[in-house]
């Protein structure tokens, strides 16, 4: 079942375009990673999603989630959907909690925000969320105030926030990349444990595409506020037909480049991200691509059945997608 369909979404700011007409869809229950590097527009995605983008952003196109039209609702309505049928966790866990209230009463406050409960149970329902996202003693832990946690901790009391009226949707917006990296496993493993036990879809947000690869059922490639490649995690790491999803998987610590780091070579892509207004007339990814054409300059349509991709001379199905082009600068 589909639980949010977005079609030709697109972004602008003063006459620039941030999002170009973005279509993808998510079921229930799924969990699908989104992924591009710094720049690509992944949070404005997630914060339009939201209705929460910057002011002065316009959003054209369709948002519909649970059967209802998002775009264009009221900053009221849209607080109703808020944490109650969509939660977002965030990669800072302090913008996200009150620094001067106990991190307990912040849990309490959630899943009294959306339904009406007595205290007894709204504080049963905290100390159960608390151990479920792994605190050894609610009780104790509850008290404590955001700034008496580690950052691990913190993200747990966000995630908990997240999960407190059971959403169908959870939206993850770089939730562990400030984070140790051994922390970073073990949240990562416990978002995706609770959002299978709960039923919520998941949308997680990452410039790693080894983090969105472990977690993820199906993975979007975005840059330049386009979706360049939309297909399974395993046809994204085996088998990618976007030379920009191609760039990625050399360059991701995770799981092409390491053994090309211990052989002291550092993979990176060709040049950097274009500021807003700065990306090429036809596919955004001309001028950083080694497969370029003159056709480039035409922008080329996301095609193909379930396996979606936007490019003229696309990777051939199959070939080793580390091909490289990109290594060895
Ligand atoms: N509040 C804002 N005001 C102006 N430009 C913004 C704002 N937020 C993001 N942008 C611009 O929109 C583009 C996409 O940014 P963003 O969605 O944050 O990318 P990502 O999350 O993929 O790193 C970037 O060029 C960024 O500079
Ligand atoms: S359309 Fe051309 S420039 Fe764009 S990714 Fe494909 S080959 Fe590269
Ligand atoms: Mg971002």
């Amino acid at each position: 079942m589909t639980l949010l369909r977005v079609s030709g979404l697109s972004v602008d700011t003063e006459g620039l375009p941030v999002l170009r007409g973005v279509d993808f869809e998510v079921s229930a229950g799924e969990r699908v990673g989104l992924i591009g590097e710094s720049g690509s527009g992944k949070t404005v995605a997630a914060l339009t999603l939201m209705g929460l983008q910057p002011e002065g952003f316009a959003v054209q196109g369709s948002v519909e989630f649970e059967g209802r039209q998002l775009v264009g609702l009221s900053d009221r309505e849209f607080s109703a959907i808020r944490g109650a049928r969509m939660a977002m966790v965030f990669q800072e866990p302090m913008t996200a909690l009150d620094p001067l209230m106990r991190v307990g009463q912040q849990i309490i406050d959630a899943v009294r925000a959306h339904r009406r409960v007595s205290s007894s149970e709204s504080r049963r329902r905290m100390l159960e969320l608390m151990a479920r996202v792994g605190f050894p003693s609610p009780e104790e832990q509850s008290r404590r105030f955001p700034h008496q946690l580690s950052g691990g901790q913190r993200q747990r009391v966000v995630i908990a926030i997240a999960l407190a009226c059971d959403p169908a949707l959870i939206l993850a917006d770089e939730p562990t990349t400030a984070l140790d990296v051994t922390v970073q496993a073990q949240v990562l493993a416990l978002l995706q444990r609770l959002v299978a036990e709960e039923g919520s879809a998941l949308l997680l947000i990452s410039h790693d595409l080894a983090v969105v690869s472990s977690v993820c059922q199906r993975v979007l490639v975005m840059y330049g506020g386009t979706l360049v490649e939309a297909a399974t995690t395993d046809e994204i790491l085996k088998a990618p037909r976007h030379p920009y999803t191609a760039a990625l998987l050399q360059t991701s610590a995770g799981i092409g480049a390491r053994s090309r780091l211990a052989a002291g070579r550092l993979p990176t892509i060709p040049g950097s991200v274009p500021s807003l207004g700065g990306f090429p007339e036809g596919c955004v990814f001309r001028g950083r691509c080694p497969r370029e054409q003159a056709r480039c300059r035409e922008v080329p349509p996301l095609v193909g059945d379930g396996h979606r991709f936007a490019c003229w001379f696309p990777l051939e199905p199959g070939a080793a997608p580390i091909a490289g082009t990109f290594v060895g600068r």
